[in-house]
């Protein structure tokens, strides 16, 4: 037998050691938490995309009274982004919730379902998509969502 051992790099910053554009990235998703639609869960995401062509695009959770037609902040945004701006690259994608009245002190990260479709963006445009993940306490940034999804399953195992 024998053992692989897996690492990610995480980049752990304070607000205010991000810069200008990652300062409204952030912005943008933790706006974005004020239009979710989460009557079931109280948990409200946002999420906010930065394009190839600095524009940013935000959504947020919208649930469901038959829970699994909801969708996360995540999904919501790259699939509006992409049905919208096909051909525009997403460079990265900051998320913040809000709960019980206050942004949460635990990173919010991607669920699953969310990584495997972020990564999906990320392989079509053949560019990694930087992740930001928003706490009071403190912001993760991963450079690529691979970071995020290890042996994942892709595009490329189709071909092979
Ligand atoms: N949710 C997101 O929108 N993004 C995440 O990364 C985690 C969870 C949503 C789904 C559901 O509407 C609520 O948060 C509680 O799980």
């Amino acid at each position: 037998m024998r053992e692989i051992n897996l690492s990610t790099k995480i980049g752990v910053y304070l607000l205010e050691e991000c810069s200008e554009a990652e300062k409204k990235l952030i912005g943008a998703a933790k706006s974005a938490t004020k239009n979710a639609y989460a009557p079931y869960s109280g948990f409200s995401v946002g999420a906010a995309v930065l394009l190839e062509n600095g524009a940013i695009i935000s959504g947020n959770n919208q649930e469901n009274a038959a829970y699994p037609s909801g969708l996360c902040a995540e999904r919501t945004t790259v699939f509006f982004t992409n049905a919208s701006y096909p051909g525009l690259q997403i460079e990265a994608i900051a998320i913040a919730a809000w709960h019980n009245g206050k942004f949460t002190d635990e990173v919010i990260t991607p669920c699953g379902a969310c990584r495997q479709v972020l990564l999906e963006t990320e392989n079509r445009f053949k560019a990694p998509m930087r992740v930001l993940m928003y706490s009071e306490e403190g912001i993760y940034v991963v450079e690529s969502v691979k970071d995020l999804l290890p042996l994942s399953f892709g595009d490329e195992m189709l071909k092979g």
